[in-house]
């Protein structure tokens, strides 16, 4: 087992999807064998869009269920749900003071989510890598895997961290973004607009709970063309898009086939989405499945979240008394 403390968490805005698996939760798994794990259903994260109580409930329960139905071992893993660990939000005001406006306000992520709902641009949006922050070094965290959407947020966080041990003296590691051995992942939504995606792009993003006939539907519906009309022409990113799924979920010679088919102009795209379709089927239906039989079990699940809770906590609970200490907030002992 590695010393390196991996931390990760997922917003429970909606049904996980194609990306959050290959962006994130691929990772965890793999990782769970190997290091110690804090994976955690990120609800404050998820209150910046001000979502329905019941829908926000559901989701939780729901991204906890999908996590083990992926293979994630709560035996393992802490596995637990950030509004029950008190120290987080403690040790996030804590960073507040450390993170300045100019640099919030920069932050891709806030330039996004200002544009696209400009009514409620609150100070929980800006303020949102903070919090992110405060999610890893509560545990100490070194590795965190995350897609690459989630970059610059990592980048803020080993500020963050550095500004703190610069202060107060060495208390956290720099935290960095983990993929094995490969880049950081971004799946392409299907109609080539951006990355698929909870909350956006509903029929351009292949969800872990979605139906064979929704696969097949949103599959034959994404982009394509006539095809090529010279030999080893360039691939349109759209094209591109549509072989990097079928790497993600197709044998390798399926892949080789279809390229091939593409460098000589006798790709036919219908045969080529109802192959991807398959094989999409072939990977998601078993999840889907497994996450229905999971998120019946309520029990099961706030038994887990209990136990993961008591576990998060006791790590959470020794870091921040040892940051209090270092700012000088301990008056009792
Ligand atoms: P979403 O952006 O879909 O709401 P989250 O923000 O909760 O999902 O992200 C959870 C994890 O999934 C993060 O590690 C994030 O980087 C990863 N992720 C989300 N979308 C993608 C994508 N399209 N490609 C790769 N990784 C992704
Ligand atoms: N911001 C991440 C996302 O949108 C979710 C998240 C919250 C997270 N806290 C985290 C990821 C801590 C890794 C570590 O995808």
């Amino acid at each position: 087992m590695n010393q390196e403390i991996v931390v990760s968490g997922i917003r429970s805005t909606g049904n996980l999807h194609l990306g959050n698996y290959f962006g994130a939760m691929k990772n965890y798994v793999k990782m769970q064998d190997e290091y110690p794990c804090y994976f955690f259903v990120a609800d404050y994260h998820s209150l910046t869009t001000h979502p329905e109580p019941a829908a926000l409930k559901q989701n939780v329960y729901k991204v906890l269920a999908e996590n083990i139905a992926c293979g994630l071992d709560p035996e393992k893993v802490t596995l637990y749900v950030q509004s029950d660990i008190p120290e987080i939000p403690e040790l996030y005001l804590i960073l507040n003071m450390l993170a300045y406006k100019g640099e919030l306000e920069k932050t891709a992520s806030f330039k996004d989510k200002a544009r696209s709902q400009p009514d409620n641009v609150n100070a929980g949006l800006l303020t949102y890598p903070t919090l992110m922050s405060a999610d890893i070094m509560i545990h100490k965290g070194q590795y965190v895997p995350v897609g690459k959407d989630q970059e610059q947020h990592l980048e803020m966080a080993r500020n963050f961290a550095q500004r703190f041990n610069h202060r107060y003296g060495e208390t956290f590691p720099e935290p960095e973004a983990f993929n094995f051995g490969t880049q950081l992942v971004k799946i392409p939504s299907l109609d080539g607009n951006g990355k698929m995606s909870k909350s956006e792009n509903e029929n351009a993003t292949i969800y872990l709970c979605d139906t064979d006939e929704q696969i097949i539907k949103k599959i034959k519906k994404a982009k394509s063309d006539q095809g090529p009309l010279t030999e080893f022409s360039e691939m349109p990113d759209y094209i591109v898009n549509l072989f990097d799924l079928m790497q993600l979920v197709s044998a390798k010679e399926t892949v080789e086939h279809f390229k091939s088919t593409f460098n000589h102009c006798t790709i036919r795209y219908g045969d080529m989405k109802m192959q991807l379709a398959e094989d999409m089927i072939k990977f998601i239906s078993p999840i889907r499945e497994k996450t229905i039989s999971i998120k019946e079990d309520t029990a099961l699940i706030q038994k887990i979240m209990k136990a993961g809770k008591e576990k998060a906590r006791e790590s959470a609970s020794k870091t921040l008394a040892e940051a209090r200490k270092k700012i000088g907030i301990h008056f009792y002992c």
